[in-house]
């Protein structure tokens, strides 16, 4: 990773918080981008990002068909080193160059796919390739325990029994069932590529509902949505990517659906009130 020369060498103190109104103001972020960019030889991806996540709270990144978004998670999941940038997890400078990085702090995503295999059941989905054993042998006790717990703990109700096959399970339910996967390994933030996009309006409130019980439990959450009516919902901050720049960033209070639309389709808004949209570039200082 190399050095943006327009990036600050330092993280914002505690309680420097500058343009960002809200219920942040004195909290060092989980995660802080600066000036993260990524090219893909000569296309731009993403350009100069600057983007805070906080402990317990929803952001929701939200942008146009090739906006970055997938590449930002990426970034952040360390799928893709950045090509230049700082990222600060908790105040301190930290590299993620492989997912191992990223899974090591505490990062843990659930992309589009869920990667979970419907030939097994929850248990063996939720444990695989880090199955509890004891005496050499699986531990099915311990681990049907602790995914019945996780479940419970996580508010899903309506998997009858943790030995089902993942296959046999409605959209909401394997959405759950990859979460819960995920905050399995401590995570202490957990990234959602568009949780809901193949998803009934009941199975929808589940999963919103899944969303708000993470950030209860402090964990932060960025999550990738199309669906504004989802994203005014659940989100308790928003960030706008358009044509690989974050243009918008702030409170969900500080939006409405209309400067939202405006934000997603021409990259600026007359309408919001965040300071950090039209203060942007000085923020970044
Ligand atoms: N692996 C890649 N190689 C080349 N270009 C890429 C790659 N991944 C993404 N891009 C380009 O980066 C831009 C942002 O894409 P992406 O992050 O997937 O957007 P979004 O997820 O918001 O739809 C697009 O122009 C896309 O074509
Ligand atoms: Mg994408």
């Amino acid at each position: 990773m190399t050095t943006a020369p327009e990036s600050p060498s330092v993280p914002t103190p505690v309680g420097n918080r500058n343009g960002v109104s809200g219920a942040v103001t004195s909290e060092v972020p989980l995660l802080r981008l600066r000036g993260i960019s990524k090219n893909f030889g000569a296309v731009q991806a993403m350009q100069n990002v600057d983007l805070d996540i906080y402990d317990g709270k929803v952001t929701a990144l939200i942008g146009d068909n090739g906006a970055g978004k997938s590449t930002l998670i990426k970034t952040i999941s360390g799928i893709w080193a950045p090509s230049s940038g700082h990222i600060y997890w908790n105040g301190e400078e930290v590299k993620i160059h492989t997912p191992r990085d990223a899974s090591d702090l505490g990062i843990a995503t659930v992309y589009q796919d869920l990667a979970l295999c419907d030939n097994l059941d929850i248990v063996q989905n939720m444990y695989l390739g880090r199955e509890e054993t004891r005496l050499g042998l699986l531990d099915e006790i311990k681990m049907e325990l602790a995914a019945n717990q996780l479940l419970k703990d996580l508010a899903v109700s309506t998997v009858k029994s943790v030995r089902q096959l993942v296959g046999s399970l409605s959209g909401g339910q394997r959405q759950s069932v990859a979460v819960a996967r995920a905050v399995m390994r401590e995570s202490k933030l957990v990234i959602l590529d568009e949780p809901t996009a193949a998803l009934g309006v009941s199975q929808t409130a589940q999963v919103i509902e899944l969303i708000r019980t993470l950030a209860s439990r402090g964990i932060a959450v960025l999550v990738i949505s199309h669906n504004l009516t989802d994203v005014f919902s659940v989100a308790d901050r928003i960030a706008v990517m358009h044509l690989g720049t974050l243009v918008s960033s702030g409170p969900l209070s500080d939006y409405d659906t209309t400067s939202a639309v405006e934000l997603i389709t021409t990259g600026h808004t007359a309408r919001a009130t965040s300071s950090k949209t039209a203060a942007k570039k000085s923020t970044t200082k």
